[in-house]
This record gives structure tokens, sequence and C-alpha cells, in this order.
């Protein structure tokens, strides 16, 4: 079964306790959701996916710039296509600028720099950052934004501006191919 999670954007931001209760719904349908924009549409998981502890994701139909959100154990996960430009800004920022100090290089995949996964979830109280759909704010670094208190996030999904202590979480994840990712194991567990 699968649980969509609709476009609220027309009505309010996401809270904590929004996210709250789309994990409570989700927790009974073991598996993944997933939504994606409307022209990206046809992106849907195959029913075995969907039952199992991983999310196969198929990156090929995501624009350069774009973003999707895939559900993976109850969790918001954003899957970017960072351009050139997000890249350069990402691994430019000198480490002494940052929050929490990581370089980007750490957090991808070594020659998938394009491709950044995160946990979408703020690491100051869970809010879900805005910045994944084309409608929404990414703020002043270029990642996300989170609505609740005012967190900032980059195009490495780094803490830029606080209250958030940390970077977003990189979930457990692995390339099978050059255009598919596996949520939930990394290299050698699979
Ligand atoms: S929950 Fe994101 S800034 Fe507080």
């Amino acid at each position: 079964m699968t649980k969509a999670i609709s476009d609220n954007s027309s009505k309010k931001e996401p809270t904590r306790r929004d996210f709250l209760l789309l994990t409570a719904g989700a927790v009974g349908t073991v598996g993944a959701a997933y939504f994606a924009w409307p022209f990206i549409d046809s992106m849907n998981p195959a029913a075995d996916v969907l039952a199992q502890s991983t999310v196969d994701v198929d990156l090929a139909p995501i624009p350069e710039g774009q973003a999707i959100t895939v559900v993976w154990r109850g969790k918001p996960i954003f899957v970017r296509h960072r351009t050139a430009a997000e890249i350069q800004a990402a691994e430019q920022v000198p480490l002494s600028e940052l929050i929490d100090p990581e370089p980007d290089k750490e957090r991808v995949k070594k020659n998938h720099a394009p491709w950044l996964i995160v946990v979408g979830i703020c690491t100051h109280l869970g809010c879900i950052p805005t910045g994944n759909k084309p409608t929404q704010t990414r703020g002043k670094y270029g990642g996300w934004a989170c609505p609740c208190h005012g967190s900032l996030y980059d195009t490495s999904g780094r803490v830029r501006r606080g209250p958030a202590p940390l970077n977003l979480a990189i979930p457990p994840y692995m390339f099978l191919t050059d255009t598919t990712i596996r949520i939930g194991v990394e290299k050698g567990e699979a």
C-alpha cells in the first residue's frame, strides 16, 4: 500500500505535527511511499519494492536542478539532482564557515557529485524543510529552508544558519547503476 504525501503548499507550511501524522500513517504500510512533482509523476516504485525496507529510485527522470522526495522507513528522503553551479558552490565553501564542518565530497558518492541524497528532516526539532518543490523557497544558501525556526541549508544539505546544529543526515544508500540508487543499504551490504 502506498501513501502519497499531498502538496499542501497552497494551504500552509508543513509542521512537525504534520510530519508526525504522516509518519504514523506510514508505519502500517511496511514499505515506501513515494511522491514526485507532476512532470515526473510517471515515477512509481514496483510493487515488490514497496514491500521491502529498501527503496530503489530511478534517477533518470529527475531534471538537473530538481528534486524529489522518497519516503523510506517513514522518513522523507530528498533526492536532488544538483547543477554544476550548485556543486561548485558546495565545494568552494571554506569549512571554517560551516556550523557542522563537512566537505561536500564526503556527503556524496565518488563520481556521482550531481546527486545529493539526504534525510529531509531539520536537525533542530524535526520539521521538513522546504526547497524540494520548484515553487518553494530554498533560502539564501540554495539548499533548503526550515519553515519552523528559520534554519537554512546549502546545496550540500549542510546547515548554514541555525538554530539547527547539524547538517541534514545522509541515509545509507548505494548506486546500483549510474541512474539507479538503492536507499537502505551501503555498498557491500546489498
Ligand atoms: S525545526 Fe527546523 S529550525 Fe527548528
